[in-house]
């Protein structure tokens, strides 16, 4: 495949390469994550949270994408009460927790909160506490991360101990996500990268896209890495296919495993949500 590695990414400061944090993060806090944006993150999140809610799990989704939160959008909420309120005070942590339609809980963020474009020292904290805090309540805490490497995603992926990475078959996509696994394992020490292949256009197309991009993470990653501190190694959870009924539900503001449980990427999510690190 022509996926050429972008030019070398410099390491982020420590001060941004997470882990300032007292203990390691709870291993059923997954970050869905992605390098390119309108991947499918959001989407994914609120369905496989769904699928796991269905199998009796207790699942949090948190929008952590705190500026250009969307969560509420997918999932038709109209939250009064947002993580803002939650940092600022005004609310408790419990009375922002609201039930999605799905069987799981969220915790919303507003968006448009230009403050939460730069990932200050207060809020880096707040959300650590924040996610510390809830995540002992539920079984899987999923956190829907915004697109790119950028500080603040790469500071909320790091609350996280594992890591889905989303991706569709694209080039640009392929490239992207290539720049992120790069990021997390040089910046946060990430060697177990999970991965999910969205619109897929064939069946076992996933599998060929996590081989190409572990190809080039064998090629120029893993020898760059500090000598015995093991290599990034790609775990496929799963492929969905692009299906019109995906664009229909987020139309209607439903969730696909809802709105139509047995299309074919309702029926991939309730796989993918099957392989799930937990
Ligand atoms: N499997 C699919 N088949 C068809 N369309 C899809 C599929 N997955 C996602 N989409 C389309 O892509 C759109 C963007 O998805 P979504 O908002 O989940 O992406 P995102 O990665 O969260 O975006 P952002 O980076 O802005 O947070 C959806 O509204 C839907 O129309
Ligand atoms: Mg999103």
């Amino acid at each position: 495949m022509s996926l050429a590695p972008p030019a070398d990414l410099p390491p982020a400061p420590a001060s941004q390469a997470g882990p300032a944090r007292t203990g390691a993060p709870m291993p059923h806090i997954v970050a869905v994550t992605s390098g390119k944006g309108g991947v499918g993150k959001t989407f994914v999140a609120a369905n496989l949270a769904a699928a796991l809610a269905r199998g009796g799990r207790r699942v949090l989704v948190l929008d952590a994408d705190l500026g250009l939160a969307n969560l509420d959008v997918v999932l038709n909420l109209f939250p009064k009460i947002t993580l803002h309120d939650v940092f600022t005070g005004k609310h408790s942590l419990a009375e922002a927790i609201l039930p999605a339609p799905g069987g799981f809980s969220v915790l919303l963020a507003g968006s448009g909160m230009v403050e939460y474009s730069r990932m200050t020292a207060e809020v880096r904290e707040q959300l650590q506490a924040l996610v510390a805090e809830v995540s002992p309540k539920f079984d899987h805490v999923l956190l829907d991360t915004g697109a790119g490497i950028s500080d603040v995603v790469l500071y909320t992926v790091s609350l996280a101990a594992e890591v889905l990475v989303v991706a569709t078959p694209e080039p640009t996509s392929l490239t992207d996500a290539y720049a992120t696994i790069k990021v997390l394992a040089t910046t946060q020490g990430r060697r177990r990268v999970h991965l999910l292949v969205n619109q897929v256009r064939k069946p076992g197309e996933a599998r060929t896209v996590r081989a190409q991009l572990q190809q080039v993470v064998d090629r120029y990653v893993n020898p760059a890495l500090e000598p015995g501190s093991g290599a990034v190694r790609l775990e496929l959870v799963g492929e969905v296919p692009v299906d019109p009924a995906v664009r229909e539900a987020v139309l209607r503001r439903q969730l696909l495993l809802e709105a139509m449980p047995g299309t074919a990427a309702a029926m991939a999510i309730v796989n993918a949500a099957a392989r799930m690190p937990s």
